[in-house]
């Protein structure tokens, strides 16, 4: 599928980004229609105007990517906490795994660190030479930077979650002047800068469902012979996105500025959490749609697809909203069986932009009654003895 067919791009108007779009090549996304207005923050006095882009998940862009070096200076915590996760590990591990080797000797791979297959999920890759200017222009000059430019130089790293941060990377914080710090930035500043930081290709974790996406997008197999003939699992058939990112994976220092890595509040869990019901919704569809035999695969992601659904619907059924309702009807539209690629697909875009959207609502102003009505959920939310 093209790279632009992979992108769904949600538009309001703002001069600042739709320059900040036309030089990094924003625009060539695919504009799907309008945001309800009343739904999305309004970034910036520029009011009424804005490109906010949404895209679907994937794996970071070797071209782009940092790599942890990058972060680890002013975000030493964050660094510590993931060092110590499966997600660094397996850098290390991996290949030492007899069952990776079984995997990889019934598929006929030779190397598990390279080529695209194991690595879109089990490591990140830097193309040679780093990110060296020189390095970025010969790959996009010549246009055909193959995988033999790359390599793996991490296990599922930070830009595996928050996206490749070439482009993002000063923007996310540039509080706006020297003298200018957290506690001291403008709420119209604060939210420009994060709206920017997203329009550049940051998946930030201020909108959860940009995260949830990154999780599900591995943790849902999307590859038919990788299950059906190497034996690797479906996916994690029992992920959840409140007990998965909220035990060892977490790491949320920036609100307590470094002291504490604190659980999310019980209003963001309950965001998290319905995120988490779309978004696997959104990735058994992407997997489905994938689909082409009767074998283990296709059964275990139409089973996958048709749980994550009616849980959708049991969640949308106890809050009424309009959106959750929307969702619920994508995907009652849509037949859960083999060869329905493109069906699949057109929700599945659809259901980020719901997603995504209900996302917003989690610090909009204009969003407190549908805060209130997600309180109900907390009886449903998995309970911290539970979380990974
Ligand atoms: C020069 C310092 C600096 C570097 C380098 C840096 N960050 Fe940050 N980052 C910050 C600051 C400051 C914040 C807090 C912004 C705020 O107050 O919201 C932040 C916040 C974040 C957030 C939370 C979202 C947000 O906008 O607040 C994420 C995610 C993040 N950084 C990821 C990364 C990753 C990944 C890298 C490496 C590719 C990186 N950062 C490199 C300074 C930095
Ligand atoms: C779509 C993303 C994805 C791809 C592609 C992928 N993996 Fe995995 N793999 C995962 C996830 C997620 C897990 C963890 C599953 C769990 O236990 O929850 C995993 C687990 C594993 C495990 C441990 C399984 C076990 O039985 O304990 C091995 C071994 C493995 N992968 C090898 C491979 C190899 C080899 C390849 C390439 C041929 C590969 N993976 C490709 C996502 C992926
Ligand atoms: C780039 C692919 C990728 C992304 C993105 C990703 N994961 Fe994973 N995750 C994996 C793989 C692969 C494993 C298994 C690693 C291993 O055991 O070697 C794993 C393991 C885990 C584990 C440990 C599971 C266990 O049984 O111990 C947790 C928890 C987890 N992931 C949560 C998350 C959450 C939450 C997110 C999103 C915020 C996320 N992951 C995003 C690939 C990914
Ligand atoms: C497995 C996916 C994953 C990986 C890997 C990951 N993050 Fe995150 N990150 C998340 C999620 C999910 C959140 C939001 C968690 C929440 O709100 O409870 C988050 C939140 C953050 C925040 C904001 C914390 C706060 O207090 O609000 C920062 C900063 C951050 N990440 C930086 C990093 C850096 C730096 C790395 C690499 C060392 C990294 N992340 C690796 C998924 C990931």
């Amino acid at each position: 599928m093209k790279r632009a067919a992979k992108r769904i791009a949600v538009v309001k108007r703002s001069r600042f980004i739709r320059e900040a779009a036309a030089i990094f090549g924003i625009a060539t996304a695919i504009v799907l229609g309008s945001l309800a207005a009343a739904n999305s923050p309004s970034f910036g006095s520029d009011s009424g105007s804005g490109v906010e882009a949404i895209r679907v998940a994937e794996p970071a862009d070797p071209t782009k990517v940092l790599g942890n070096d990058a972060c680890v200076k002013c975000h030493v915590s964050e660094q510590a906490v993931w060092s110590a996760t499966p997600h660094a590990k397996t850098f290390d591990e991996l290949h030492r795994r007899p069952e990776a080797a079984q995997i990889a000797s019934k598929l006929g791979i030779k190397s598990i660190k390279h080529g695209d297959r194991c690595v879109a999920c089990h490591y990140t890759r830097q193309s040679e030479g780093g990110t060296e200017p020189n390095a970025i222009t010969t790959v996009s000059r010549n246009g055909n930077a193959g995988a033999a430019d790359f390599h793996a130089i991490a296990g599922i790293s930070c830009e595996s979650c928050h996206g490749a941060a070439r482009d993002w990377l000063e923007a996310h914080h540039d509080y706006g002047g020297a003298n200018v710090t957290r506690l001291t930035e403008s709420p119209a500043h604060r939210e420009q800068r994060i709206y920017r930081s997203v329009a550049l290709g940051m998946r930030n974790p201020h909108n959860v469902y940009l995260v949830a996406q990154s999780c599900y997008r591995c943790h849902t197999t999307g590859d038919e012979e990788l299950v059906n003939v190497g034996g690797h699992p479906t996916g994690s058939l029992d992920f959840e996105m409140v007990a998965w990112s909220q035990g060892l994976v977490h790491h949320n220092f920036v609100r307590t500025d470094g002291k504490e890595n604190v659980i999310s509040s019980p209003n963001r869990l309950r965001f998290l959490f319905v995120a988490g019901v779309v978004a696997d919704t959104e990735a058994a569809f992407r997997a489905l749609s994938t689909a082409t035999e009767k074998a283990n695969f296709a059964l275990t992601v139409a089973k996958r697809a048709s749980r994550a659904g009616a849980r959708l619907k049991s969640v949308a059924g106890k809050i009424g909203d309009a959106r959750l309702d929307e969702a619920v009807a994508i995907f009652e539209s849509v037949k859960i069986k083999l060869n329905n690629h493109d069906n699949l697909v057109a929700a599945a875009d659809q259901l980020a932009k719901i997603g995504y959207e209900l996302a917003n609502a989690e610090t909009d102003k204009k969003e407190e009654e549908l805060r209130e009505k997600l309180i109900v959920l907390d009886r449903f939310i998995p309970a911290s003895k539970t979380w990974k």
